[in-house]
């Protein structure tokens, strides 16, 4: 009886040991990470932010376009993808249904292997594939550590054709979205971190200007003192909207704008509002480069702006499209939050909870002497969503598991997005 069950435990601790190392993690230091960071740059041309990350065998670097609400990562796979450890997913396989852009053909289907396809996202020929990724991992809240490898992480083979109009020289699109499949999603999974990611957008274009995106969970440490995650502000986000045109994606609650103290007066009628009094499907996109906003707000928010900022004696000029509000950049003093302006807040779930929008994520420079209010107009049935120019010098963490988003608010500028310290190799990441 004692021998079989010290029989039954020993052999239980072995499975368990071949299990842990056949598992998909392969941390290649002996402690465990706190998560991994992957570099952010904007690329000048597009405004588009891009990653980085290596994949393949051997391992090639990659850039990427970051798209927030993306369900998965797709590369390139018809121009040069050469790798001995891709391997094409089979529709049999457990991975393949968790990928809602992937399809395998109606039942019953032929004998033998059946390629998981993506038809729609990755053009005709697009299949999904498992292969190598590597990325550094983020230790003590403050540096990066050794790489670590994902040895089967899912991505789509899409069609060289798929590029145009992304980023110069990027391989394809990182999804960061409340998926599954998506690349934060994967990470906690793999490494067994918690499922939350923190992105960090650079202001700035240039090369030496890199931004971080930290998946699972703070501290994180700028210098000796500064912890962001103790300076974050939280609200609910939802992730689904279901009815015939199903999407996904961050969505959070905006109750209201005000400016300068001054709430935004709209017309709460049913186009603009949902039944609890929040602006409908107001989301947070990566693609694009300035806040939307539905003409019904857009027109308001303006003229408050300009009443605002004509009482701190900023002088309106004309506009410089896609801009509908301009000033003469010489009646602004600059402080360490960018132009001395009209505080937006966006008032969301709770009257107490505003996402504070100062100068530095506000204005933008069209020349030597004006700078525009960097909000657009996107026409009568648009939804509010919040684009980069609002997003960048602001920490923002994604807690998949709590479904809930923490902020910063614009950072003062002795602690932008660029100043984490991560070391030399990381900033190096091309
Ligand atoms: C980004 O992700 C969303 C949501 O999955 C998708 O609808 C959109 O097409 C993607 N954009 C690009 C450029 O891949
Ligand atoms: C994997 O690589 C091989 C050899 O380069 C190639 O024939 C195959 O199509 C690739 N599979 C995928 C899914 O990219
Ligand atoms: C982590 O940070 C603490 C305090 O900042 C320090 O004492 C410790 O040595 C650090 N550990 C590593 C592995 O860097
Ligand atoms: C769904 O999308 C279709 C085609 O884009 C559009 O015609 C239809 O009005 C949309 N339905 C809803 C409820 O938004
Ligand atoms: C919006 O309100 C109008 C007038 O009050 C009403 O006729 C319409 O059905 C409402 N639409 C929705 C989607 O609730």
């Amino acid at each position: 009886m004692a021998l079989s069950s010290s029989y039954l435990l020993i052999t239980t601790i072995l499975v368990i040991l071949i299990f842990v190392s056949f598992s998909n993690a392969q941390p290649t230091s002996s402690s465990r990470p706190q998560g991994v960071v992957l570099p952010v740059t904007k690329d000048a041309s597009t405004l588009q932010y891009v990653t980085y990350m290596k994949q393949r065998t051997p391992l090639v670097s990659e850039s990427l376009v970051i798209n927030l609400s993306g369900e998965f990562q797709w590369v390139d796979c018809e121009n040069g993808y050469v790798s001995s450890s891709n391997r094409t997913l089979s529709c049999s396989g457990k991975e393949c249904p968790w990928i809602s852009g992937a399809s395998c053909g109606r039942p019953p289907r032929p004998p033998g292997f059946q390629p998981c396809r993506g038809f729609v996202y990755l053009s005709n020929q697009g299949v999904f594939a498992s292969d190598v990724v590597s990325v550094p991992s983020f230790i003590n809240g403050s540096k990066t550590g050794p790489d670590v490898a994902v040895k089967e992480f899912v991505f789509g083979c899409g069609s060289t054709s798929l590029l145009q109009g992304l980023a110069k020289g990027v391989k394809g699109i990182a999804g960061f979205g409340p998926f599954q499949v998506s690349v934060p999603s994967q990470f906690s999974l793999a490494l067994r971190i918690p499922r939350v990611f923190s992105m960090c957008l650079p202001s700035s274009t240039e090369a030496s200007s890199k931004g971080a995106i930290f998946i699972g969970g703070g501290p994180y440490k700028m210098r000796p003192g500064i912890d962001l995650s103790t300076s974050l502000s939280y609200t609910p986000f939802y992730t689904s909207l279901v009815g015939p045109n199903f999407t996904s994606g961050y969505y959070i609650q905006v109750k209201s704008i005000n400016i300068g103290g001054k709430k935004v007066p709209v017309v709460s009628d049913n186009t603009t509002f949902d039944s609890l009094g929040f602006m409908k499907l107001t989301s947070i996109s990566t693609l694009i480069p300035y806040t939307v906003l539905p003409s019904s707000v857009y027109k308001p928010f303006i003229s408050i702006f300009i009443e605002k900022a004509k009482a701190m004696n900023i002088a309106s000029v004309a506009p410089v499209a896609p801009f509908g509000a301009c000033f003469n950049s010489r009646n602004i003093f600059i402080t360490h939050t960018g132009g001395l302006v009209p505080e937006i807040n966006f008032v969301l779930h709770a009257e107490k909870v505003a996402w504070r929008i100062s100068g530095s994520n506000s204005m933008v420079k069209v020349s030597d002497t004006v700078s525009c209010l960097g909000f657009v107009d996107g026409g009568e049935f648009a939804n509010l969503v919040i684009g980069g120019h609002q997003l960048e010098d602001n920490l923002l963490e994604f807690n998949l598991a709590k479904k809930r988003l923490g902020f910063t608010s614009t950072l003062p500028r002795q602690t932008a997005c660029s100043l984490f310290m991560l070391g030399e190799k990381f900033l190096a990441a091309t």
